[in-house]
């Protein structure tokens, strides 16, 4: 089924600036990390397009995992400081799992690990400099290849038999702090994403390589957002699946800038979990 065009377009929305993969030479590689001497941080440069950005609350509840590849979902957390480490794996990592668990209806989660996120003015997002800043280029953390390796990676001695099931890798992403204002995050609707879109890119860290989906532009693409997302509410954005019977594997997503946030709304604060999610047939 899906969404109906004519609703779509009736909905709020918000103009604003997306980076998409502009025309690179080869395999796109991004350092996470500083390059060696002579190579850029990344060859994957952008090319910025204005899109709409609608407002998914209305149809929130017509939304799902499998078709558009995102999900609104409500998740109150007993968490008080999620900077730090240690509370958040020993209080939110069970409650997610649980919750991911339950929600998906899953036989399994496992989760390999977060990324806590505040926005600085004018810093780049480089690991161990200041906190790691919103993502502004149009992605999926995972790819066909990377998606399954994960399962070897972080279950190794049952990766054969889990790999039997379907694998989900999915990240359930939320602010610290709401109602939050700035610098939210963008989602693609996977059935507006042709398989020619997305450019695997290699993501070099220092001990091991990684590889996420760039995107190229498709005026296709049909973008939504939340706005003003609450800390009791979070987002399920679905990175791979290894179904191949027609549900979307990839989610594109980013953060962007709205041009009707506020100037004085708070900095972004946001905690994104990646999980392995497993079911056996
Ligand atoms: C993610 C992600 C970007 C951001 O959760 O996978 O890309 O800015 N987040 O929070
Ligand atoms: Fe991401």
């Amino acid at each position: 089924m899906g969404l109906q065009q004519s609703n779509i377009e009736s909905l709020p929305f918000v103009t604003a600036e997306l980076n998409y993969l502009a025309p690179v030479a080869g395999k796109p590689r991004t350092y996470a990390y500083d390059p060696p001497p002579g190579e850029p941080r990344t060859t994957a440069l952008p090319e910025p397009h204005i899109v709409p950005i609608f407002d998914a609350r209305l149809i929130a509840d017509a939304i799902s995992l499998d078709r558009e590849g995102f999900a609104l979902v409500r998740h109150p957390t007993a968490v008080r400081n999620f900077y730090d480490d240690k509370e958040v794996r020993s209080v939110y990592y069970p409650a997610a799992e649980a919750f991911i668990k339950a929600t998906l209806k899953a036989d399994r989660v496992f989760i390999f690990d977060h990324t806590v996120r505040k926005r600085v003015e004018g810093t780049d997002d480089v690991r161990g400099v200041a906190p790691r800043q919103p993502a502004t280029r149009v992605h999926v953390d995972q790819t066909d290849l990377s998606g399954r390796n994960r399962v070897r990676e972080h279950l190794p001695e049952e990766a054969d038999e889990l790999l039997k099931g379907r694998v989900q890798v999915i990240n359930l992403w939320r602010p610290i702090r709401g109602p939050l204002r700035d610098a939210p995050l963008a989602m693609c609707d996977g059935q507006t994403v042709a398989p020619g879109d997305l450019v695997a890119s290699d993501l070099i860290y220092p001990n091991r390589n990684g590889e996420t989906y760039s995107v190229k532009f498709n005026p296709n693409h049909r973008w939504f957002y939340v706005p003003e997302m609450t800390a009791d509410e979070a987002l399920l954005l679905k990175c791979y699946d290894s179904a191949t019977d027609g549900r979307t594997r990839f989610g594109p997503h980013t953060a962007f800038i709205d041009p009707t946030t506020p100037a004085d709304a708070p900095p972004r604060e946001s905690i994104e979990l990646r999980t392995l999610v497993f079911h056996k047939h």
